[in-house]
């Protein structure tokens, strides 16, 4: 790949004042826009004492997913790795009462875990948990599909395959957001492989930047998120 160009350098000014921790900026921007309630609090509690890892996506993710499910009215979302439930409690709330959340997850105990946070946050009228690898159990979502929103949040290996199956599960018009998608530039495309652990988010940034289906951007938040939505034939970019 080429290097970055450095494109429209009288936007790159002085900024003063504005050079903060990106993570401190976060959180604070949290504190106003992605208050946590007592479920969604629960949730990281009950993940803690059943031992499951904390890479749950943070609340300012959260309310990003609410408002861009909200945005395109979603009814049906797919959720691929579920964890304990924390992304799905914010990705459920965002749905309508007949609204449905089906999200995928390897790990029968992590399963059993987030089907409990559903049940505190009363969303499990809404959200289900489906166990086993996600491409076992993805070509099985045709009759239920097209989903409005797909969130892909599981192993990142497999992340382009998730990206082909979202993209056949989905209607022109759907959004697809990938979580963990920048960390510090290593998932970008832009540099020789050094590190192999983020090849499959390297082809995943490819594949969605390049693909003519999709109009897609990587988001600078948490550990960057790319966000693609899907395009009408008549309006696919130039291959
Ligand atoms: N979206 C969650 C975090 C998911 S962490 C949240 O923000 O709250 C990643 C999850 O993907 C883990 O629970 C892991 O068990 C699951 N996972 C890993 N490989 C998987 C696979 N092949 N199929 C389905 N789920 C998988
Ligand atoms: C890991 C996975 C995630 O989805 C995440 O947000 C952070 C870390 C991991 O597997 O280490
Ligand atoms: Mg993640």
């Amino acid at each position: 790949m080429s290097e970055i160009s450095h494109q429209q350098p009288h936007r790159r000014g002085p900024q003063d004042g504005w050079q903060v921790n990106a993570r401190e900026l976060e959180d604070a921007i949290a504190l106003v826009f992605a208050p946590e309630d007592e479920a969604l609090w629960q949730t990281s509690v009950r993940a803690r004492e059943h031992g499951l890892p904390p890479i749950s996506i943070s609340p300012l993710q959260g309310k990003l997913l609410q408002i861009l499910a909200t945005a395109c009215q979603a009814r049906k979302i797919l959720e691929i790795g579920t964890l304990a439930g924390y992304s799905g409690i914010w990705l459920a709330r965002a749905l309508p009462a007949d609204g449905r959340l089906i999200t995928l997850e390897i790990d029968p105990v992590h399963a059993n875990v987030a089907r409990e946070s559903f049940r505190q946050a009363r969303v499990d009228d809404r959200a289900e948990v489906r166990v086993g690898p996600a491409l076992e159990t993805l070509p099985h979502l045709a009759a239920e599909g097209p989903f409005d929103l797909i969130f892909i949040d599981a192993d990142k290996d497999t992340y382009p395959q998730y990206l082909a199956w979202a993209i056949q599960l989905a209607r022109p018009g759907s959004l697809i957001m990938a979580d963990n998608c920048v960390r510090g530039g290593n998932g970008l495309p832009v540099q020789e492989a050094t590190d192999s652990r983020h090849t499959g988010i390297r082809a995943y940034n490819q594949d969605a930047s390049s693909n003519p289906a999709l109009r897609s951007i990587a988001l600078p938040i948490n550990t960057g998120m790319t966000l693609s939505v899907v395009l009408d034939r008549a309006e696919h970019k130039e291959a």
